[in-house]
């Protein structure tokens, strides 16, 4: 179980939970501004380029906001890169683990930027990609990671992500114009540093044929103790280094703690065993809604846990036995009716959610903590349910 690295609860005890329907993921406008004034900061300091990683947040209502201070976005492949396009200003990335040949051509007419992620993949769409005057890089897999998650660490040695290092040789960089290295997860400055500078004797010859690096996600840019200034250092020192333009595309720094889950006890009891735990029904499912608890799995913070109480087993209302939250402390023990938040709900959340089990969807709001305007910009009904299936 991994301990989570938001759960700053901003201004989210300022929100009235019973005013909302349930369950509810309200996003903060004031908070996601914050946090896009910390990575605006970060672009004028030192001329990166940030882009949004859409896989993390898509919400498209607040993309407006989020082009007027980010650079673009990056995406993971053809719907994605559409949803920038239709949606978001500013560039657009779009690297693939593997693209397919019926997306490929589509994504090339959109995308900016294109990213391969092995050797067969640049021979088989690179007349594609310069047809249509794509900036053409590479994925590289550093093959050092700090990453404690398996799950997470894209820079292992059996990733499936990018070509190693020590591959480099057998790459063409005539025909390219930018590298790729991701190998970061919910990270500080120091494993940044650490990456490059195990990768950058082999990448500093490179460098001469490249326009662009592209230093991918996992920065933890805008958490509270995060080294903004060694990081605001680093970034000047290795672009004038390799005389390149640097892009980051952080998903979760943008949204970090400016969303909330707001849920509902619909049942709570305690089984007639000293064993058991006290447990409550949410209309919160962790596998339906905000799966990452299960897949990572981690345990959300709850707004205003006190340190001590009720110890109560918060679970979801599917019939998957797994579907818990985590267990809780509450002053008193949960009534129907009582309503809760899930902390830093943002980021890996609404691109994730499910119709499992035929439960309903969070609806989702955005809520302006600076003048309690709340809008709720999307509901779920049955029909979407129906629709999806056949
Ligand atoms: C290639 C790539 N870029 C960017 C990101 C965004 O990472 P994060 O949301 O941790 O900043 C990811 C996340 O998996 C990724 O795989």
């Amino acid at each position: 179980m991994f301990q989570t690295m938001g759960g700053n609860p901003r201004n989210f005890n300022k929100l009235d939970f019973y005013s909302l329907p349930s369950p509810c993921f309200v996003i903060d406008k004031k908070a996601l501004q914050d946090n896009l004034e910390i990575l605006h900061g970060l672009k004028e300091d030192t001329e990166v380029k940030i882009l949004l990683a859409l896989k993390a947040f898509s919400t498209f209502s607040l993309a407006p906001l989020i082009s007027s201070y980010l650079d673009g976005c990056c995406s993971s492949g053809l719907y994605e890169t559409k949803l920038a396009k239709k949606y978001f200003k500013g560039e657009i990335s779009t690297f693939s683990p593997a693209f397919k040949k019926d997306e490929f051509n589509e994504i090339a007419q959109i995308t900016d930027h294109v990213i391969f992620n092995s050797l067969t993949q640049i021979k088989d769409f690179i007349d594609i990609a310069n047809k249509f005057n794509n900036q053409i890089g590479v994925r590289i897999n550093p093959v050092y990671s700090e990453v404690k998650n398996e799950k997470y660490s894209a820079a292992s040695l059996n990733s499936r992500l990018g070509i190693h290092v020590g591959d480099l040789k057998n790459v063409d960089f005539q025909q390219l114009s930018g590298i790729h290295i991701h190998a970061l997860c919910e990270q500080n400055f120091k494993p940044l540093e650490n990456t490059w500078n195990h990768i950058s004797e082999a990448i500093l010859p490179l460098s001469k044929h490249l326009k662009w690096i592209n230093l991918g996600g996992g920065h933890h840019i805008t958490r509270q103790d995060y080294q903004i200034k060694q990081l605001k250092k680093f970034l000047k020192k290795t672009s004038s280094q390799t005389n390149t333009q640097l892009y980051i595309e952080p998903g979760e720094a943008v949204v970090l703690d400016s969303g909330i889950l707001v849920g509902e006890i619909i049942d709570s009891f305690k089984p007639n065993n000293p064993l058991s735990s006290y447990m409550a029904i949410t209309d919160i499912s962790a596998t339906s809604h905000i799966p990452d608890v299960i897949e990572a799995p981690y345990r959300p913070a709850l707004l205003n846990e006190p340190k001590t109480g009720y110890k109560i087993q918060l679970g979801g209302p599917s019939c998957l036995a797994g579907d818990n939250i985590g267990i809780y402390n509450f002053k008193e023990i949960p009534k129907v009716g009582d309503r809760i938040a899930l902390l830093d709900q943002a980021h890996y959340t609404m691109v994730k959610t499910s119709f499992f089990n035929g439960i309903k969807m969070p609806s989702i709001a955005i809520w302006d903590s600076t003048t309690n305007d709340i809008e709720i910009i999307k509901k779920f009904s049955y029909e979407d349910f129906e629709k999806k299936l056949s």
